[in-house]
Order: structure tokens, then sequence, then C-alpha cells
């Protein structure tokens, strides 16, 4: 049996958006800017994606900048949103356990001059809202806080943090791609000013994602060429991917209510199962988190050998997020919510796609006891 539990790392292609997408490469493979009918008929498939993707986040088609992915939006929403108000101020407020996609691009930011104040968060992931209203001074510009992170799914109180921003007159960017087509996100009623998101966690492809960009909002480009996305990101638009971004956002805001019940049942299943192990504890928030999302800490044994054996047994998991699996360094997420480096070594992700079963949670729930124990019989610390 195998059982594919990494989901917050990548998603499988839907077959319907693969179907959507296929003419594209081969028939209607026109370049949107091109004046001719397959210019055109290019154009069209990506405005109607356009209007798909806008449609699940509440926003307007217009207010969409199909990029890359999600690490370009969040390089697009920070370094861009600062270089083009330098008038305003040079201070940038975000949290410790942002994604490196946000987290890099700030530390970068710092190099460049500009001031970043990194929040703390509390044991289950937390920012505080007091913490931010005292973080913010005449000189912030911008406040990047993830909507849900990666590694333990906790889901900020994005609508409160968006009220606070418009309060003080700032901008609010929000790494949403943990959350788009997985939870309910409206960025009108969120106050939330920037929004990125990547496709492929919601069974798009890799390779594409948008930033919703708020109208009004004064921001430049980051990539420089044509004109391009309304001149804020030149070079030849990914049709084909688009068009399957496009489809994958129909699918999820049609199905979400019925995933959404799927992935909280299966995935409170498997927390209390993976809870009756000895000195085991689950990271996050027990209901405040992403649908699909687990993550466990098991004291006495690294998160790398327990991937390996249930890899052997056809189980896919992750211990941290799968950008950071190369790294020594204990995450960055774990150590923020209070686990000592240790502790964060002997982390497990555990992400829950909609095509799961309860019998591949069964599967999972009998492998993963024998699989500690027998670690922890290897383990000198376990003595
Ligand atoms: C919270 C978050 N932000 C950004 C990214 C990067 O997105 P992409 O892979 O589309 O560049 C990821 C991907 O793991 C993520 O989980």
């Amino acid at each position: 049996m195998k059982v594919y539990l990494d989901h917050g790392a990548t998603t499988p292609v839907d077959k319907e958006v693969v179907k959507a997408m296929q003419p594209y490469f081969t028939e209607k493979y026109g370049n949107a800017s091109s004046l001719h009918s397959f210019g055109r008929e290019a154009k069209e498939a990506m405005e109607k994606a356009r209007k798909s993707v806008a449609k699940l986040i509440n926003a307007e088609p217009k207010e969409i900048i199909f990029t890359s992915g999600g690490t370009e939006a969040d390089n697009i929403a920070i370094k861009e949103i600062m270089f083009t108000n330098r008038n305003k101020g040079n201070h940038i407020i975000t949290s410790r356990i942002e994604h490196h996609a946000v987290e890099n691009t700030c530390k970068f930011m710092e190099k460049m001059g500009f001031k970043v104040t990194y929040l703390s968060v509390d044991k289950n992931g937390f920012i505080s809202l007091d913490d931010l209203r005292k973080a913010i001074t005449k000189e912030t510009v911008l406040v990047s806080i993830m909507h849900a992170n990666n590694e333990i799914g906790t889901i900020q109180p994005i609508e409160e943090i968006g009220k606070i921003c418009k309060e003080n007159d700032v901008y609010f960017h929000t790494d949403a791609v943990q959350t788009v087509g997985k939870v309910a996100v409206d960025v009108k009623k969120m106050n939330i000013d920037l929004l990125s998101s990547s496709a492929h966690k919601l069974y798009g492809p890799k390779g594409v994602g948008c930033l919703f960009v708020k109208e009004g909002t004064r921001i430049g480009s980051l990539i420089h060429g044509g004109n391009h996305e309304k001149g804020l990101r030149a070079g030849t638009e990914n049709v084909s991917g688009i068009v399957g971004f496009g489809k994958a956002c129909e699918l999820a805001g049609k199905r979400m209510d019925k995933e959404v019940e799927h992935l909280t049942k299966l995935r409170d299943k498997l927390i209390k199962g993976v809870l009756e192990i000895k000195d085991s504890w689950l990271n996050g928030d027990p209901s405040k988190r992403v649908p699909g999302n687990t993550n466990f800490s098991f004291r006495y044994i690294e998160g790398e050998s327990l991937i390996m054996y249930l890899d052997e047994m056809g189980i896919a998991a992750s211990t941290g997020s799968a950008c950071s699996t190369k790294e020594l360094k204990p995450s960055h997420v774990l150590t923020a919510i209070g686990l000592k480096p240790e502790e964060a070594h002997g982390s497990l992700r555990l992400t829950l796609g909609k095509d799961n079963t309860e019998e591949e949670v069964e599967h999972v729930l009998k492998a993963l006891p024998e699989i500690v124990e027998k670690l922890r019989k290897m383990s000198p610390l376990a003595k």
C-alpha cells in the first residue's frame, strides 16, 4: 500500500485540471500578447482563469497578478511595497514562523537598509495582536503575516490583523499558500491588501501562482521587461499553467465544504491515534489549523529516521518543511513555538489530501507505533 501524506509540500494535479490544460500546449499555443486569433484565444483563456482565481478569494479579476508561484509572489509583495513606498517609511513587521520565501526576503531587506520586526508566537503558533499593535510605528509600511503555517498548520487571526493594519494605515500582505482552496479566504472581509497563492498546493500545476494586489495599492515591478500583467510582472505568461490554476480554483471552490469535512475527520482520527504513542505530542493548535495538517514530536528519535522507515513502508511524510529537508538546523518554526532543538529534530509532519482514506490512516496508525518503538530501542537518548 502506498500512502501519500505530504500534501503540504505538493498535491497531485487533478485529472480535470490536466484535461483543461492540455489543449494549451499543442493546439491553443498562442502567446497571449499576440494580436492574431491564436493570441486572442490564449488571452481569453487566461482572463477566464483570472476570474476563477479572483472568485475563490473574493477579489476582482484585475487585482490578480499571475506569477511563477508563491515564492515569487512573496518577493514581489515585500520588495516592491517597500521600494515603492520608501517615502512613507522603512519598517516591515513579520513573524518568526514565516515560510523561507518571506523570512529570507525580509533578511535581504535588512541588508538593503530596511528595518524588520519579527513577532514572536505563543506555544500554539499564534502571534499576539497586542504585540502587533505595539510594533507599529510611524515608519511602518508593511505587515506580512502568513495565513496558515506550512509546518504546524496554525491559522492566524487574519481578519483581526487586517483590521489593525487598516486602522494604522499600513499595508497588509499575507502568504496564503497553505490556505487558498483549503479554507475560506475573503480578501475584502479580511482587509488584505496583498495575498500570495500557489497552484500546486490545491491540485494545480507547479510553477504558477498569483499575487493579489488590492486596487489602489502603490506597488512597482520586480521583474522588468514587457508590459505583461499590468506592468507588474514581465514575461510571456504561462498560459497552460494559468489555465490549470484557474481550473484548480474553480474545483476547490465547489469542493471546499465537503473536503474540509473529510479532511478534518481524517486529521482528528490521525491525531487521536498517534497521540496514543508514549512521549509524543501535537505541534500547533488542536483546532485552529489547516484541515489536512498534523505535526507531531516524538521524544528520543530523529524525524529523518522516521521518514526513512515510513518510506520503506510506502508512507510519504516529511519532517519540517520540504524546502528545509536538506538543512541540519532544527526548524525555525518549531523552535519559535518553544521546542528544544532535540525535540524539534524528532518531528513528523503528515499532511492529508482529498483522496486519502480512513484505511490509509489506519495503515499509518499501525505502522507508526512499531517504527517509533524500533527507533527508540536504537536510540542512546531513550535509555
Ligand atoms: C507558506 C508557503 N509559502 C510559500 C511557499 C512557496 O510556494 P512555491 O512553491 O509556489 O514557490 C510555500 C511552499 O511550500 C509555502 O508553504
